[in-house]
This record gives structure tokens, sequence and C-alpha cells, in this order.
């Protein structure tokens, strides 16, 4: 027989004008290897079919189960239950994005924002003929963008992040991150001066004030301050020559 656990769990429907934010607490039975994935989904079928939350792969590649859990944002298809010692373990949407219900945020439209906001694409001079093999790049360089390609968009970095509580625009690591991989890729001709032009003010890469908070809880471990501290040098010889 295996501990009973208690998830509680916030539950708030922000569509319903009559709903006010609580903590509802569902008890189960821990089974081995049990993750935060089938622990909310046991609940939701034996016990509560009206709990919300977003799971699309459960092997930690889509990025929609990102939530809080006793404080920290993680990802419920690789957290398992047994990482913690507590028989309660307390679960909240992750704040930093919209609403939607429960514990289902909508980091899509956000990251989508995001995207547009540091232009994440390849900007180029060069006519591109499709019918052809992509321009070769150094090995090692493909390493170093393709490391950094992993990014799966969870949120995580975001919502553990002190500066994005106090300011609302920040782009947060995955935005940087990004900077930092089209700034890598050689088949981007952007300079220094163009992804100034984008990042360089305190909703961007002057806003990080090296909390640490993204790169400790990435789910898939990217060097994110790193690439942080690397992009802001580089930037900040921009600023000083304005
Ligand atoms: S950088 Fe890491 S924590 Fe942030 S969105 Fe990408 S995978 Fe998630
Ligand atoms: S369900 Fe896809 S990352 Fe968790």
């Amino acid at each position: 027989m295996g501990r009973e656990v208690t998830l509680k769990i916030l539950r708030y429907n922000p569509q319903d004008p009559s709903d006010k934010p609580r903590f509802d607490e569902y008890k189960l039975e821990e089974t081995p290897g049990m993750s935060l994935f089938i622990a909310l989904n046991l609940i939701r079928e034996n016990q509560d079919a009206t709990l919300a939350f977003d799971f699309v792969c459960r092997a930690g590649i889509c990025g929609s189960c990102g939530m809080v859990v006793n404080g920290k944002p993680a990802l419920a298809c690789r957290t398992l239950v047994n990482n913690f010692e507590e028989d309660v373990i307390t679960i909240m949407p992750m704040a930093a994005f919209k609403l939607i219900k429960d514990l289902s945020v909508d980091t899509g439209n956000w990251m989508n924002g995001m995207s547009k906001r540091v232009e994440s694409w390849v900007h180029t001079n060069k006519e591109t003929d499709i019918s052809k093999i992509e321009e070769k790049i150094e090995p090692d360089v493909a390493d170093e963008t393709f490391e950094l390609d992993r990014c799966i968009e969870c949120g995580i970095c975001v919502a553990a992040c002190g500066t994005k509580i106090m300011r609302d625009d920040f782009i947060g690591a995955v935005g940087l991150n990004r900077v930092a991989r089209f700034d890598i890729d050689p088949h981007d001709e952007r300079t220094a001066e163009d992804y100034y032009e984008l990042v360089g003010d305190d909703d961007g890469i002057f806003g990080c004030m090296t909390l640490l908070g993204c790169e400790d809880n990435c789910p898939k471990h990217l060097p994110l301050q790193t690439k942080i501290a690397y992009l802001r040098r580089k930037l900040v010889e921009q600023k000083s020559d304005k």
C-alpha cells in the first residue's frame, strides 16, 4: 500500500463572475513512479472531471504542463510525487501568464508576442532557394545553435523570474535565449546594433537582475545565464556608443 498524498490545488475560473479563488484538496494513493501528471489525471478521472490543466506529450517535450509546485515552477509530467517528503503538495498556476482556468494558463499567446518582439526568424538579404541544401555552418556553431533550440517554450523560466514580477513586459530568459540563438547562427545577418534596437532596454537584456531563477528551474537545463551575460556584455558596448 503506497502512502496517501493530498494534492491541494488552486481552483478558479476567471470567466465565471460568481467564482472565487479557493484551494480544493484531493487525496490519492501514491504508486511507484507516479508523476504529478499521472496524479492529476487520476483526480480528473475519478474525483473531479471539472479540474482544468494542460498536457500533450507526457514526455517533457511539448512544454504544456508547467505549474507551480510547492512554490517552484515545474513540468507536471517530469515531476515525481516521490520527490516530495511532505504528504501535502500544493499546486498553483504560473502567475506570470494569463489564467484560463485552475492550472491552465495561456503561454501560447505570450510566446507568440515574445517571438514577434525579438523578430524570431533568420534575417538575411541573401536570396533563398528552397530547392538547394541550406548553407553549411561549422559543426561546433551548429551544435551551439541546436543547444539553444532545445527550448520547449514551457514558460518556467518566466514564472521563476523576479524581474518579470516587477516588469510585466520583460521578455524573460526564453526571449533572451532566442536572441542569443540567432546571434550565434551565421545564417542571420543581424548586427549587435540591430539586437540593441530590439532588446537593449530594461524590458530586455538590461532588466535581468541575475537572480538565476530561470537557469535553476529550466527543465531542459539550458545555459540561460551564460547566454544572458554574454549578450549583456555585447550590447552594453552598443549602449556606451550611443
Ligand atoms: S528556456 Fe527553459 S524554462 Fe524557459 S521556456 Fe525554454 S525550456 Fe522552458
Ligand atoms: S505534457 Fe508535454 S511537457 Fe509535460
